[in-house]
């Protein structure tokens, strides 16, 4: 998958976004190995702790519906600087994608790449449960 189509189909998620509270919108497009892409936008609630994260929709959206690898995630929102996916989410990310490529962007043209290893390090997994 085209990095700037993986790029596209977050845009066009975060479009769909319900963040009245926060009035940040993100979008998220995670990839699989087939060329197949699952998007999510952040779903927030009145109950401000109810509130999903756009990566972890499209990963609940993936796994949902039999995806269980991927090979690379874009995140897009529409701050200066790109927004990278947040703690809760680089843990969600690691438990099915492993070491994937992150692609961050905003509106203005701006994209950065980093492996999920760069972003969360030491990551707790199940490496650590086997006996
Ligand atoms: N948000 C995401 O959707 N993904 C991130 O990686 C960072 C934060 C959402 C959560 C909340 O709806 C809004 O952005 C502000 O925190």
């Amino acid at each position: 998958m085209d990095p700037e189509n993986l790029v596209k189909l977050a845009i066009e998620a975060r479009e769909k976004a319900f963040a009245p509270y926060s009035n940040f919108k993100v979008g998220a497009a995670l990839a699989g190995p087939g060329g197949k892409v699952f998007a999510g936008c952040n779903v927030e609630n009145a109950s401000y702790g109810l509130s999903v994260c756009a990566e972890r929709v499209a990963l609940w959206k993936a796994v949902s519906e039999g995806e269980r690898e991927f090979v690379a995630v874009a995140v897009v929102s529409a701050s200066e600087h790109p927004a990278s996916p947040c703690g809760a989410c680089r843990q969600l990310l690691w438990e099915f994608c492993g070491d994937i490529e992150v692609i961050i962007a905003n509106l203005r043209g701006v994209r950065e790449s980093h492996r999920l290893s760069q972003l969360f390090p030491h990551p707790f997994d199940r490496t650590f449960l086997t006996r």
